[in-house]
């Protein structure tokens, strides 16, 4: 992984020489470069000194949080051996590599019948039931991959999800595909897929127990010219709240079976629960839009990233004041790097962004990148999975990228939001939920940075087992 140096680009200053423009000797240079360093580092001395607060403060936070977050930040490996072949392959794992003997972990993954399934998809048994569970000196684990049930013991479904915080209500909502369907594959070289049946919603105070809101925006069964008609596809949802409007704006992947029509759908209501009123689909500035995600800067901003130029690059750009549109502007960022399902978050005024590579149902390596600005540029800081092992880390925890959920009352901190997909049954596909810390030296410190700030790394925690810090009050 290599980490790069913001300022990395050379920087022209100008040396006093003599008048008549001779050339200035090695020492002038010299010393003026020790002034020029020593001048930066007095500077950014006295910053630090004045930022509010003070070191003091700053470094008690500092201790509670390094207290809050060891157990987090522990380091878990994970040791499967992938089991000797055997006779029966499933079908699909067969026709996936129809002559290959050995397998590898992903392949296992893949195999509906592997020896291993128990350990990517436990079954039912091992489901995390909040309502059993609570009250109970065991509870509020997450158990990333396990079936996890809302307050009614029903397996959640909220797939390619986001989470939106209600300030108005104190309430976390949780959006996602509603898969619950069979899954079956609309043309033979066709992904697999299931029926649209609508956006799934579970509200909840301590991010742990949900409680299932319905259907917040309908599929439609019989209109076949309607773009959220069953046999289209709806991914991806993500809502934001407008607060000019007093609207909750949803934005989606809406797309034909074949993932031709490309496009974002949009969708409003007055509550969160809904129910949203489908507007429309567009191509976002004209461009073909498949993963997307929104961002809701400070400044009540908002931004619509997507994948586009058949999944080669994301675009990004402000949505209109209103959140019903995009706007003329828009840049196109890592420009040939073949990512998607980006998930945004910012942290001491940087941004970042973790993406998947497109392979599918199938896992991939993750990469974290970080900006500046929003609109770019986006610079690829490399793969933030800890633990596990190399398999694991280099399959994002065989899981797939969604949403990054900010932790209230400890910057810094997040819970990573993937999903790990089941494409032999969708509707059982699972979510892997991870710490993931902003901070720590970049993997590679540059020879040269002179104190200027680098990019903190990010990483997610691979963990069986974990739960946020006890005593946050701010998140409830
Ligand atoms: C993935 C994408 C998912 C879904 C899937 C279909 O690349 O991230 O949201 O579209 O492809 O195969």
């Amino acid at each position: 992984m290599r980490m790069r140096n913001k300022c990395r680009k050379p920087t022209s200053v100008a040396f006093p020489c003599n008048a008549g423009g001779s050339r200035c000797s090695l020492s002038v240079l010299v010393w003026s470069l020790v002034g020029l360093l020593l001048f930066l580092h007095l500077y950014s001395s006295l910053m630090a000194r004045n930022n509010g607060g003070g070191k003091v403060a700053h470094v008690q936070f500092r201790a509670i949080h390094h207290q809050l977050f060891r157990e987090l930040e522990e380091v878990e490996e994970e040791n499967i051996q992938i089991p000797p072949p055997r006779g029966k392959r499933s079908p699909r794992a067969t026709k996936r590599r129809p002559n290959k003997k050995t397998t590898t972990l992903i392949d296992e993954f893949l195999d509906e019948n592997s020896q291993l399934r128990h350990v990517f998809f436990p079954g039912m048994k091992t489901a995390v039931d909040p309502m059993k569970d609570n009250g109970n000196a065991s509870s509020s684990y997450y158990y990333p991959g396990r079936i996890w049930l809302d307050t009614e013991g029903n397996p959640i479904q909220a797939h390619g999800g986001g989470i939106l915080y209600d300030e108005r209500s104190n309430t976390y909502y949780w959006y996602g595909e509603y898969k619950e369907g069979p899954t079956y594959h609309a043309h033979k070289k066709g992904a697999a897929r299931v029926d649209i049946i609508g956006v799934g919603c579970y509200s909840s105070k301590d991010l742990w127990t949900w409680k299932n809101e319905g259907i917040v925006l309908q599929g439609e069964e019989t209109d076949e010219t309607h773009d959220l008609f069953k046999a289209n596809v709806l991914e991806r949802p993500k809502v934001i709240y407008n607060g000019r409007t007093g609207k909750y704006v949803m934005w989606m992947h809406v797309d034909d079976a074949n993932y031709t029509k490309a496009s974002v759908g949009i969708a409003v209501s007055d509550y969160p629960t809904g129910p949203f009123d489908y507007l429309g689909s567009k191509r976002p500035h004209g461009y073909d839009s498949r993963d997307m995600t929104l961002f809701k800067d400070d400044d009540s901003v908002a931004y619509l990233v997507y994948s586009s130029e058949d999944n080669s690059e994301l675009h990004i750009g402000p949505l209109a004041a209103d959140y019903l549109d995009v706007t003329p502007v828009v840049r196109r960022i890592l420009i040939g790097q073949h990512r998607e399902a980006p998930a945004l978050f910012k942290h001491e005024g940087t941004y970042y962004m973790i993406t998947s590579g497109c392979t599918g149902w199938a896992p991939n390596e993750a990469l974290a990148h970080a900006a500046e600005s929003m609109m770019g540029p986006w610079e690829t800081m490399g793969n933030p999975c800890v633990g596990g092992n190399k398999l694991f880390r280099l399959a994002t925890f065989f899981s797939q990228s969604t949403f990054v959920i900010p932790i209230r009352g400890l910057p810094g901190s997040f819970i990573f939001m993937a999903d790990r997909w089941n494409p032999a049954d969708l509707r059982d596909s699972r979510y892997v939920w991870l710490p993931l810390i902003v901070g720590g030296p970049a993997d590679q410190p540059l020879d040269y940075n002179f104190g200027f700030p680098l990019w903190s790394r990010v990483s997610i925690y691979w963990h069986r087992k974990w739960r946020l810090p006890t005593g946050l009050s701010e998140l409830k």
